[in-house]
């Protein structure tokens, strides 16, 4: 394949052993503001005459050329181009040999687009936050106002029934917060994973009893679990919320019986490893083909079933925690199917 400078999305500038640009590509002419005839020839520091915030000439403070022989390049950084202008730079030295002088040097720019999309996706789930905490709070503030305004004019069991709904509306914003606390954990990588030995088997059988004790018919569920399993060292409590989520799902949004099921397989990234696949299906309408790739994404709701959209992405954000993959497609009997597996992560095989 024939990939040419100027076919490339960000700005690309190379400069040689002796520090003139040698390629300046069109992204870059756009970028900066430069022609490619003034660039081409001139040294690194004047075709990109670079700042940092502090105001601080980038070139000079970096020292590509003359810098410790071991520094193979810079990270992504933002800086200033000449007016202001805001930029992405990264570079790369290229040495002939390790340690050997600079030969190249690969400057990429992007403009600032990229992070302003970051941006604005946070406003927008900022937005959407407010206003999943604003909705259970109406509530509790309009049922409490009520109740004490006109405390004598309801009966008990009226009273009972507000009481009731500001209970399940506090719970509701308890659980938005333990949420977002978790995926705040998730996108910055501070997820942490506790690993013990855990027996798969054991925790299923644990959840089903405890929704066949909170009146859920024994009959809506199946189990598939194989007599012998592969060890398992992850964290109790965050399969206990992957579990809790997925069964949840499988109840809420799907119907009739709900099977689960624990097999030993191989790791996709691993083929020689063992792992441990847990797949919980249902008889439901499934997910539409068309939105599969959107499940696991934050807030994505199909169904007007209550829930906050938040559990699939942490679902997958703790599988992936532990190094697992995690995919949906659709069961045989035509509903919803989720799979999720886990290498046995004992600490010899993370090492
Ligand atoms: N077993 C299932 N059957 C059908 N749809 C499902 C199933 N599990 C999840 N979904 C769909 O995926 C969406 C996202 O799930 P989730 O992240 O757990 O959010 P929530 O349960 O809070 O709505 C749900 O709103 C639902 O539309
Ligand atoms: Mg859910």
């Amino acid at each position: 394949m024939d990939v040419q400078p100027d076919d490339l999305p960000d700005g690309l500038v190379i400069a040689d052993g002796a520090g003139r640009v040698v390629c300046f590509n069109a992204a870059a002419v756009r970028i900066t503001g430069r022609s490619r005839e003034e660039a081409l020839g001139s040294p690194l520091h004047t075709a990109l005459p670079l700042e940092d915030l502090d105001g601080r000439r980038w070139w000079q403070l970096t020292d590509p050329y003359g810098g410790p022989a071991i520094r193979n390049g810079q990270p992504e950084r933002n800086l200033l181009l000449p007016g202001g202008h805001e930029v992405l730079v990264a570079a790369r030295y290229v040495r002939a040999r390790p340690r050997g002088p600079v030969e190249r040097v690969v400057v990429t720019l992007r403009g600032t687009e990229a992070r302003r999309r970051t941006e604005r996706s946070h406003a927008e789930l900022i937005a959407t936050v407010a206003h999943e905490l604003r909705s259970p709070l109406t509530s509790v503030k309009g049922f409490t106002a009520t109740l004490l305004a006109k405390w004598e004019r309801f009966t008990d069991d009226q009273k009972r029934l507000m009481l009731e709904t500001v209970n399940a509306d506090a719970n509701r914003v308890t659980r938005l917060i333990a949420e977002l606390l978790d995926i705040s954990r998730i996108d910055s990588g501070r997820l942490e994973v506790r690993r013990q030995r855990l027996d798969m088997a054991a925790a299923v059988r644990r959840h089903l009893e405890a929704h066949v004790a909170a009146g859920r018919p024994a009959s809506r569920f199946k189990t598939g679990i194989a007599d012998k399993l592969p060890d398992l060292w992850a964290d109790p409590d965050k399969i206990d919320q992957v579990l809790a989520n997925l069964l949840e799902n499988a109840v809420r949004h799907g119907e009739g019986t709900v099977t689960i099921e624990v097999q030993p397989t191989s790791f996709p990234r691993d083929p020689g490893g063992t792992a441990t696949a847990v797949t919980v299906s249902d008889e439901g309408p499934g997910i539409p083909e068309e939105s599969m790739s959107r499940v696991f994404t934050r807030f994505w709701r199909g169904s007007r079933r209550g829930g906050t959209g938040l559990g699939l992405y942490i679902v997958k954000g703790i599988v992936e925690a532990h190094g697992g993959v995690i995919t949906v497609d659709r069961a045989p009997e035509g509903g919803a199917r989720f799979r999720f597996i886990l290498p046995v992560g004992a600490p010899a095989f993370m090492a």
